[in-house]
């Protein structure tokens, strides 16, 4: 099969013999070849169908990382309550009580542009590709919140070397569920679908994580089932939920909050306490964490990842490109 052939001929065989990855590799191989037909058939995946529900309850599996920081977490009933998902409803406690309108099996997510192969693949192709780990990563809105979640994913770079983007893409493009019969809430005045990007280094570095569980479980509806992106030295926005679509360009994409006020919501949007929202400053956060009373924290420069991914901006004027 011509998908077959494109992995043989770019992935190195180290990454292919593991046992313990072999079985994913052929699942998204399989997946891959059966969306090159036309619409995928739905790969069951005992366990891990999740139902419209609010709360997840299934366990997800998922090795510790060395990506994780010694913050103490925000307890899992906050992670899930209080959350930013405009499309079912813009106050905080919307998405916890909305979302389960979303129908999250089945799922596939559309791969165009600037590859070598575009494709469409199943969610549980994608899901089953690499093993999990869970990663605690502080998370920082750009309304100067914060709170240290658990995720459960991969790298977003091992998939984006599966699928092969030519040396001209630049820019990576995600493109969020737009479907309005699963989201009666969707707010007018909004240029939907939610879309966000990253520059190709972005995307690529390790830090950047496919996301599909939390708290080792499958997501909840409200955080982005089934699968999201979580880059953690931004602001959380640039963090696009329910993805279905990948789209690899060499221009900069749209992004929907730039779109609705640029001169507040930067392309790069790398957590920066220097550079202030021209509403608010972005020099301390509040931590929801497990206490009543959230602690008020100064923030730190790429939210404290600078080591990892301050090289990537060497150069760059961090006020023009916010
Ligand atoms: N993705 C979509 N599709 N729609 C959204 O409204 N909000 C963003 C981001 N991704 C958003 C989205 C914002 S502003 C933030 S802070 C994070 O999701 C919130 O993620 P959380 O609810 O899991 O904390």
């Amino acid at each position: 099969m011509l998908i077959r052939k494109n992995i043989e001929g770019n992935v190195p065989s180290s990454e292919i013999t593991p046992k313990q990855h072999f079985l994913s590799r052929r699942n998204l191989i399989t997946g891959a070849a059966a969306a090159g037909v036309g619409v995928l058939a739905l790969r069951s995946v005992p366990g891990l169908i999740h139902p419209d529900a609010v709360h997840a309850d299934q366990k997800l599996e998922a090795a510790s990382s060395k990506y994780t920081v010694p913050d103490a977490q925000t307890p899992f009933s906050k992670a899930t309550t209080y959350n930013n998902f405009y499309e079912f409803g813009t106050d905080k406690s919307d998405p916890a009580k909305n979302a389960h309108t979303l129908h999250t099996r089945p799922w596939t997510v559309q791969v165009t542009g600037l590859v070598k192969k575009p494709l469409t693949l199943d969610i549980d192709s994608i899901l089953k590709y690499r093993p999990l780990e869970s990663r605690v990563y502080r998370h920082r809105c750009v309304e100067a919140w914060s709170m240290v979640i658990p995720w459960d994913g991969y790298s977003l770079s091992e998939f984006i070397n599966f699928v092969q983007p030519l040396p001209s893409a630049k820019f990576v493009q995600f493109l969020s569920d737009d479907k309005s019969s699963d989201m009666p809430h969707k707010p007018f005045g909004y240029n939907w679908p939610y879309s966000e990007g990253l520059r190709m280094d972005e995307a690529m570095n390790p830090l950047c994580l496919l996301t599909f569980g939390c708290y080792g479980e499958v997501l909840p509806n409200q955080n982005g089932a089934p699968v999201r992106v979580v880059s953690p030295w931004k602001y959380g926005f640039k963090n696009g939920k329910s993805i279905v679509k990948m789209n690899f360009t060499d221009k900069q994409p749209r992004t929907l909050w730039n779109d609705m006020a640029a001169n507040e919501y930067g392309f790069y949007s790398n957590v920066n306490p220097k550079v202030d929202h021209p509403r608010w400053s972005q020099a301390h956060e509040r931590r929801i964490d497990s206490s009543a009373f959230p602690k008020t924290i100064p923030t730190l420069m790429f939210n404290g990842y600078g080591d990892q991914v301050a090289s990537m901006y060497a150069g760059m004027d961090l006020k023009k490109y916010y």
